[in-house]
């Protein structure tokens, strides 16, 4: 049977990067469709992106018209290929920080994996250009979401990613209330409670050429807020599966 790939790009003001961003994806992996996700961007992106996939059958485009998120807009574009049948969801960013020559590793990692990330910080891994407050960002980051949450991924903020629709269609969608880029450990830490399972395969990420990066000081407190709460409440569950009289409930709620 062919697996059907579907690579979504969320888009806000990517208009330069976009068309070598798409031209890179298909460069490396001709045979997935790729669905460019745009939340209205003010410089055109969108009605670019339209007119390419007039002329390209493997691109598609779903226009929303507020600014609402990287993370509304992954859920926007997995429901659209989930709901379509295909077997592997991707998540690429459009300014060209994933590469198109990493992700035919990814993809073949999904045979054995649920969750497979393009890791920055596994052996092999990279990050190319970038200042150095981003790399404290990353790192710190990401070891206080393996403290808080016990999460032993190496990335876990990462947006280069492959998932199984099987594996989505098990987690609950509709609760995710993550709106910025802690998507991603929201997401991570789903397929871990589910039972999921994650690979990690390196890759080189570069720093975007043209165009403005959309992390923001509110995207940084929310991550903060929301990877602390969901830490806090996977303590207080573990504490209550150890008290007298739970222990036979434990695992059961
Ligand atoms: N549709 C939509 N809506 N797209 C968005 C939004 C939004 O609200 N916010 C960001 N994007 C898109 C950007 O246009 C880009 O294609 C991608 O999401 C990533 O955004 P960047 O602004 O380039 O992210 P970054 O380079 O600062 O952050 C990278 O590192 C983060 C932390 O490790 C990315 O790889 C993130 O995915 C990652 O979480
Ligand atoms: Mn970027």
């Amino acid at each position: 049977m062919v697996t059907r790939t579907l690579v979504i790009i969320p888009t806000y003001d990517e208009r330069e990067s976009l068309p070598r961003q798409l031209e890179a994806v298909h460069a490396a992996a001709p045979e997935v469709d790729v669905l460019v996700v745009d939340d209205g961007s003010p410089d055109g992106t969108g009605d670019w992106a339209e007119e390419h996939a007039r002329d390209d059958a493997r691109v598609h485009v779903l226009r929303r018209t507020a600014k609402n998120g990287l993370g509304a807009a992954y859920l926007a574009g997995f429901a659209w290929g989930l709901d379509r049948g295909y077997d592997l969801l991707c998540e690429m960013d459009a300014d060209g920080s994933h590469r198109g020559v990493d992700l035919p590793a990814l993809l073949a990692r999904a045979s054995s994996a649920d969750l497979v990330i393009g890791s920055r910080w596994v052996p092999g891994g990279e990050v190319v250009n970038w200042p150095r407050h981003r790399l404290l960002l990353s790192t710190g980051a990401n070891t206080y979401v393996r403290l808080a949450l016990g999460l032993g991924v190496h990335d876990a903020t990462a947006g280069f990613r492959v998932y199984r629709a099987s594996m989505l269609r098990r987690l609950e969608l509709d609760d995710v209330e993550s709106q910025g880029y802690c998507f991603q450990v929201d997401m991570a830490w789903r397929v871990v409670r589910a039972g999921g399972s994650v690979a990690e395969v390196p890759i080189t990420f570069v720093e975007r050429e043209a165009g403005d990066s959309k992390m923001s000081g509110a995207i940084i407190r929310e991550a903060l807020v929301k990877v602390t709460a969901w830490g806090l409440a996977h303590r207080v569950h573990q504490l209550a599966g150890l008290l007298p009289g739970r222990s036979r409930t434990a695992g059961s709620d």
